[in-house]
């Protein structure tokens, strides 16, 4: 056990009881609307993370043969293992085998292509375009103009039209096209649209997955959820799964990081911090400011917070406090824990933050760390950088 001083910084903190509160939340949302709760591991697959959800979860809903891999040794007996990906090989059916519950094709041109492969144990899904865009940034909209992601939704109804079958063998369906939702206006409208468009294909399917999307935490009415969920349930008898990721992590994660320099750049006051947007990708990608603990909007010391790599643009912002920064200080980003270890990289050489977790009793553990050889072994330096 670590005291809170000794944390090493920059470090990446799991706080279990808010873990807890918000899986706890998810589990009661998916109970009461009779709806299986996947999770989607690419939000964050620290161990700290897993080993809590894998007691709150009916399955895992895995993109890649690593996360399959991981969950598939992970989960408790009884815990449906499925996969959804734009590309699944051949031999990834080999090596799962049936240990895969269920398999969602993204087109039907893997579906013909993986069909003979397919275990009986597997239960397989064609992913749906529902052809509704609700997310302004392109780069992120499941349903943008030429989507790689499903079969559009206008293609299926021609199938219905002309011999209104599902093609043989799937028995599900599944759609994603919402995120950081935080209200369920575009899942129920998603639901409205796809009952009125294939009715006949829903009619002969068995169960269909709503996808992630939606942060049930910042949600304060879950009418609309239950109207979407009852609308395949009850209006079709499907068996209904949904599969959140960021909703079941992003607020038990921060970064906690020191500040190590402080100077004036034109009319600012810079201060470098020993974290980067290696640690938190998304910052920079979506170009947000992400939320500081004792950030006063007005604070009367302003300071432009700053990454330690090499890239101009490797800054979080402005941010005001009511007392000034100095060397030593410690600062902590909020609200950091999905797509932040998921994604973050060593840019520069840069080791990645410090794991650690924040037991629920207010204990603090260390988790793990970043060394060199995990920097030099992938690049393949690592035989040279020792000799
Ligand atoms: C198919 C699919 N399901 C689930 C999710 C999880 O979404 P979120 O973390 O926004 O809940 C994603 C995220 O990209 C996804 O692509």
């Amino acid at each position: 056990m670590t005291g809170a001083n000794e944390l090493e910084t920059p470090a990446f903190v799991t706080d279990e009881k808010v873990l807890q509160k918000d899986l706890a939340l998810l589990r009661d949302v998916a109970d009461q609307a009779s709806c299986k709760l996947l999770y989607s591991p690419k939000a964050s697959v620290l161990s700290t993370v897993l080993h809590n959800i894998a007691g709150q979860v009916d399955g895992f809903a895995c993109s890649s043969p690593f996360e399959l891999r991981l969950l598939d040794q992970l989960r408790r007996g009884g815990q449906s293992l499925h996969l959804v990906s734009p590309l699944i090989k051949l031999e990834t059916l080999a090596a799962f085998g049936g240990r895969l519950d269920y398999l969602t094709v993204n087109s039907l041109s893997q579906w013909e292509l993986l069909r003979a492969g397919i275990s009986p144990n597997t239960r397989v899904g064609l992913r749906v375009n529902p052809q509704l865009s609700f997310i302004r940034d392109a780069r992120y909209d499941p349903c943008r103009h030429q989507s790689k992601l499903g079969v559009p939704i206008s293609e299926l109804t021609g199938l219905a039209a002309t011999d209104r079958t599902v093609p043989r063998g799937i028995t599900g369906l599944h759609f994603h096209n919402n995120c950081e939702g935080t209200n369920f206006a575009n899942l129920l409208a998603t639901a409205r649209h796809i009952e009125n468009v294939i009715p006949e294909l829903l009619h002969q399917v068995q169960w269909i997955n709503i996808g992630g999307g939606y942060l049930f935490e910042l949600a304060s009415d879950y009418t609309d959820f239950h109207a979407a969920a009852a609308i395949f349930r009850e209006g079709f008898g499907l068996e209904v799964f949904m599969e959140p990721g960021a909703a079941a992590v992003r607020r038990s994660g921060t970064i906690e990081t020191t500040v190590h320099d402080i100077f004036d750049s034109d009319d600012t006051r810079i201060a470098i911090l020993d974290t980067t947007v290696n640690h938190m990708s998304e910052v920079f990608e979506f170009q947000f400011e992400p939320d500081v603990l004792g950030h006063i909007d007005g604070g009367l010391h302003s300071y432009t917070l700053a990454g330690c790599t090499c890239l101009a643009g490797d800054v979080f912002g402005e941010y005001s406090f009511d007392k000034p920064l100095t060397i030593g200080s410690r600062l902590k980003f909020l609200n950091m824990g999905a797509y932040t270890m998921s994604k973050a990289h060593r840019f520069n050489g840069v080791a990645l933050p410090t794991i650690y977790g924040r037991r629920p009793n207010g204990s603090l553990e260390k988790v793990g760390a970043d060394s060199f050889d995990d920097f030099a072994r992938p690049t393949g330096s690592f035989n040279v950088a020792v000799a």
